[in-house]
């Protein structure tokens, strides 16, 4: 049994066992985050790419926590550079950690690092698998829709999906319901919405939409948490 928590915007946090697991720990200066990143505690940090609004306040969780960071090459090494633990893996990899086995799915959408004075390369962007005790959790990452969702979803049975709906940067609510046809997840959680104004979509329409297609959607506000 794995519970994951919404911490607003492309932030989750996964429990399973004596595990915890932080995705795209965004916090300070989110707008709709209500976790204090110094509250956080976790052994791992997934990282799905390089833009601020995923890295967020991985260093400091990092640094206090002793997490080991699992991201692609570029991203990991930049935070080993920094004393931090990590993992590097890249697209189409997998590999099992203790808590699971986690693998790294092709996302379309930029990745730098935007260190204020110029942007830091932060290799591609991703997607990732997670599969914890035989149940596999699909995080999008930040990406546009692609066919090869299908494969995906083939190859794949996933159990939760979590999917950006917010359009401008990523997917809108029509392509991501054609993500949940691609994908078939066993519920589908929205995610990269409402936190800027250029993102302020409806989750509810996304859910009309995907009940409407004959598939279980599920919208979590901040600080809800889903069991599966
Ligand atoms: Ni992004
Ligand atoms: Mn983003």
């Amino acid at each position: 049994m794995a519970n994951l928590t919404f911490l607003g915007h492309a932030a989750f946090q996964l429990k399973c066992g004596n595990d915890t697991i932080l995705f795209d720990p965004f916090l300070t200066g989110n707008p709709l985050a209500k976790a204090n990143p110094d509250d956080l505690d976790c052994n791992y940090i997934i990282l799905t790419h390089g833009h601020v609004d995923h890295i967020g306040d991985a260093v400091s969780i990092a640094k206090r926590t002793g997490a080991t960071v699992i991201s692609n090459y570029e991203i990991a090494t930049w935070f080993a550079a920094q004393g931090i633990a990590s993992h590097p893996m890249h697209i189409g990899g997998a590999y099992n950690f203790p808590f699971g086995r986690v693998k790294l799915t092709i996302a379309h959408h930029g990745s730098a690092f935007d260190a204020g004075d110029g942007f830091i390369y932060m290799g591609n962007p991703a997607g990732v698998l997670v599969t914890i005790e035989g149940k596999t959790l699909y995080h999008a990452g930040d990406t546009g829709l692609f066919y090869d969702m299908k494969l995906i979803g083939e190859m794949n049975a996933i159990s939760v999906a979590l999917l950006p709906i917010g359009d401008n940067f990523t997917m809108g609510i029509d392509d991501a319901v054609k993500a949940v046809e691609f994908l078939n997840p066993g519920v589908v959680v929205p995610m990269h919405f409402k936190t800027f104004e250029v993102i302020d979509v409806n989750p509810d329409e996304f859910a009309r939409k995907v009940s409407a297609i004959g598939k279980k959607a599920q919208v979590l506000a901040v600080g809800d948490d889903l069991e599966f």
